[in-house]
């Protein structure tokens, strides 16, 4: 009998055993993103031997076959990449620039008055010159370990053999009626009767096949010059609302390589996009000025925390619509903007009891008067890719040259040049980039050692999303799914956002009784994330979208 019980032990020593090895051995690299064809492709890449930018090449362009509506190679995005070795991030900003001919009344009627935000974006006036592979280039001329052809070779197949309609794409094409006025959108995307193609229906891109094999073998240039360059200028210019997009526009773009935006909270050091984004800035402004209200002796659902969250946010929101804009042609007084001492000032207006409704900007010390994806990526050798990509609109300027959606990026310009007669910091000036909310991030400890990277998708909430993810991971020692599930709660200088079919709305009156304007409403989201553990990584993609993480 004894000898059965030996037995019996040995064999479930065994059998734990075998679990640890197969199923429980902790990923050691790590793909997180908005579709499970995307994070496969960049899985793919990583068990070759390609380092984190590979992979997110390769991620990115079956994105742009599968989440058409979110980024593309017409559009733009911010990466950010961590040197496992040497502890440094480099910044590569492939954000959109306004053509020569751009103007600042360009987003104004005839009376002076802002065009309607729908007729904006699906125009000409809107498309910006596309930034993401020229930038992506950029990054593998530095960063890459395998050919830059190979990297194309899961969306060119993708593309040409088709896939099934995602859920997101399935509840766009049913949403946003003009789409069916562009010729290729109307053919690729709905049945000759004007319905839209459903969910899980097979459909493929090839005229997108074929020039990502283009560019695959050319390289870039196959975009920025030649016909398919004078193709996207003629559409833009014959458009119905004409823009001024120029072939020397698309010939002269260039990335830009910039130093991240950081500073602490806590125990550790956070780092993200600079300006031209507002993201960096305003995640690191709200953190500071949460950090004395200790927010993680609170529950995330608390009203204490959805309250002091939405009122730091505030805060940043006012001072990013006054200050941030291109740096090439606006001086966005960064480090005044997070300086502890001006902070402090602005905490001041803070109070546990009572909101402070829409509140002015704050004069920062050194200030003179004068739809998208994201995308985490840990390889072998724990670098880090961090990378928000986008086209702007869900189909940005709904303009298809050769299978590619036109970013309609320009509208994120302010309309008007002026406000109070004060020139505005993020008017239309011919080659400026326009002002995002794109914020890659990386968590890192007090040695410099990566603690986490993620960002999201979602227009100026954004930055909401990647704070609350943070705050989830750091604060409150969320898992990645965790974090990311968490009910959103949002302010972007007016009424405070609470995410509807969740337990936060629970507290709207209690909100309203301290003097919010309350909002409840349903939420996108679109953040990825990724996190170090004892053993490995940890991922996670937004449950609000079609993503997944996986590692191994
Ligand atoms: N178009 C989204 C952003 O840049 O914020």
């Amino acid at each position: 009998m004894k000898a059965v019980r030996l037995l019996g032990a040995a064999l479930l020593l065994l059998l734990a055993a075998c679990r640890a090895s197969v199923s429980f051995a902790a990923p050691q690299t790590m793909v997180a993103a908005a579709h499970p064809l995307a994070v496969e492709a960049g899985l793919e890449v990583l068990r070759r031997g390609g380092s984190a930018v590979d992979a997110a090449i390769a991620v990115q362009m079956v994105l742009g076959v599968v989440e058409p509506q979110a980024s593309g190679i017409g559009g733009g995005g911010f990466l950010l990449h961590y040197d496992a070795g040497t502890q440094a991030i480099t910044v590569y900003d492939g954000r959109e620039t306004a053509p020569a001919g751009a103007t600042p009344s360009m987003f104004l009627d005839t009376e002076g008055k802002p065009l309607g935000f729908r007729e904006a974006i699906a125009s000409g006036i809107s498309v910006g010159v596309p930034g993401l592979l020229a930038m992506l280039e950029l990054a593998h001329k530095e960063r890459g370990k395998l050919a830059w052809s190979d990297l194309f070779v899961p969306a060119i197949a993708v593309a040409r053999d088709g896939f099934a309609i995602p859920p997101r794409l399935a509840a766009w094409l049913a949403r946003i009626s003009s789409l069916r006025e562009e010729p290729a959108i109307r053919t690729l995307y709905y049945n000759a009767d004007g319905s839209p193609k459903k969910l899980g229906e097979r459909i493929a891109n090839p005229e997108l096949a074929e020039t990502m094999r283009l560019i695959a073998e050319q390289g870039p240039r196959a975009f920025y010059q030649g016909a398919m360059a004078a193709e996207m200028v003629e559409r833009v210019q014959r458009h119905r609302r004409p823009g001024t997009l120029s072939v020397t526009d698309l010939a002269d773009y260039r990335p830009i390589k910039r130093e991240a935006v950081c500073g602490p909270y806590r125990v550790w050091k956070i780092c993200s996009m600079p300006p031209p984004s507002s993201g960096g800035i305003a995640i690191l402004q709200i953190l500071g000025l949460l950090e004395p209200f200790e927010i993680w002796h609170d529950k995330p659902t608390d009203l204490r925390a959805i309250h002091l969250i939405a009122e730091a946010s505030r805060l940043a929101f006012a001072d990013r619509d006054r200050y941030v804009g291109d740096p090439a042609f606006v001086d966005v007084p960064v480090a005044g903007m997070l300086s502890p001492v001006y902070l402090s000032e602005r905490r001041k207006l803070m109070s546990p009891d009572r909101s402070m409704g829409k509140v002015s900007p704050g004069v920062p010390p050194g200030y003179v008067e004068r739809g998208t994806s994201h995308i985490s990526i840990v390889d072998r050798w724990g670098n880090a890719v961090s990378f928000t990509t986008t086209i702007e609109a869900p189909f940005g300027a709904q303009i298809m040259v050769r299978g590619v959606l036109l970013n309609n990026e320009l509208t994120d310009f302010s309309p008007r040049p002026e406000l109070n007669g004060k020139p505005v910091a993020n008017r239309v000036q011919p080659g400026k980039r326009p002002r995002s909310s794109m914020s890659p991030t990386f968590v890192l400890d007090r040695d410099g050692k990566l603690v986490a990277a993620l960002g999201s998708a979602g227009g100026s909430r954004i930055i909401g999303d990647t704070l609350q993810a943070t705050i989830g991971l750091l604060d409150w020692n969320l898992s990645p799914q965790a974090a990311l599930a968490l009910p959103r709660v949002l302010n972007l200088n007016g009424a405070t956002e609470l995410e509807e079919g969740t337990a936060v709305p629970a507290q709207a009156d209690a909100l309203r009784a301290l003097g919010h304007e309350v909002q409840v409403r349903p939420h996108e989201g679109g953040l990825s994330a990724i996190r170090r553990t004892a053993e490995g990584w940890e991922g996670a993609a937004d449950p609000r979208r079609d993503g997944v993480a996986k590692g191994e």
